[in-house]
C-alpha cells in the first residue's frame, strides 16, 4: 500500500500547487496610471539613438497603439491626452506577463523573443534595454 499512499500524496501535492496558482492568478497586478505617465509615457516621446521616436508612427495611427495628437508645440501630452493614452495602452497589455503582452513583445527584436513582425521595426534589441524593462515594470503592476 506504500504506493497507493506516495499516489494519494502526488495528487495532494498537484491539487496545492493549481490552488496556489489560482489565488496568484486572482490576485493580478493592475497597470498604474501615475507611474504610467511619469515612466512609461516619456519613452513614446524621446529620441533615441539610431530609433525614430514611437510617437512619430503611433500619433492617431490607424493600429491599436494608437496615441492622441499632440497639441502643435507641446513636448508632451496633457493629463487629459495621457489618461486616453493609458486607456489604449492598457488594452495592450496582459497584466503581470510581459512575455504575452503586445506592448512588450510587439516592438521587441524577434531574436530576442519578441514579435517577428512589427513595421516600426526592432526597437529593443534585447531585455536589458532600460526602456524595455519599465515596461515590463508597468505590465507588474509597479507604482
Ligand atoms: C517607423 C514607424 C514606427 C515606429 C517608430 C514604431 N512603430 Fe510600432 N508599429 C508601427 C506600425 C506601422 C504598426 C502596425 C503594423 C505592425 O504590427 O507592425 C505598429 C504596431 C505596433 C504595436 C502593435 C499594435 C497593434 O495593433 O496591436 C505596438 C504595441 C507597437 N507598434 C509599439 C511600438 C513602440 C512601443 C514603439 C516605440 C518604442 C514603436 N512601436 C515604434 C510603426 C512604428
Amino acid at each position: 500500500m506504500r504506493n497507493r499512499g506516495s499516489l494519494v500524496f502526488a495528487a495532494l501535492a498537484a491539487f496545492g500547487i493549481a490552488g496556489f496558482a489560482e489565488a496568484v492568478a486572482q490576485g493580478r497586478p493592475t497597470p498604474d496610471f501615475a507611474f504610467y505617465r511619469s515612466k512609461v509615457e516619456p519613452i513614446f516621446l524621446t529620441k533615441k539613438d539610431g530609433f525614430t521616436r514611437c510617437v512619430v508612427c503611433h500619433a492617431e495611427a490607424n493600429n491599436h497603439f494608437n496615441l492622441q495628437k499632440l497639441t502643435p508645440g507641446a513636448a508632451a501630452w496633457t493629463e487629459e491626452q495621457s489618461r486616453k493614452n493609458f486607456e489604449m495602452v492598457v488594452k495592450l497589455v496582459n497584466p503581470g506577463d510581459a512575455d504575452t503582452s503586445r506592448l512588450t513583445m510587439h516592438p521587441l527584436a524577434p531574436e530576442a523573443g519578441g514579435s517577428a513582425y512589427h513595421s516600426g521595426g526592432r526597437q529593443f534589441m534585447n531585455k536589458d534595454d532600460p526602456d524595455w524593462k519599465i515596461l515590463v515594470q508597468f505590465v507588474d503592476g509597479a507604482k
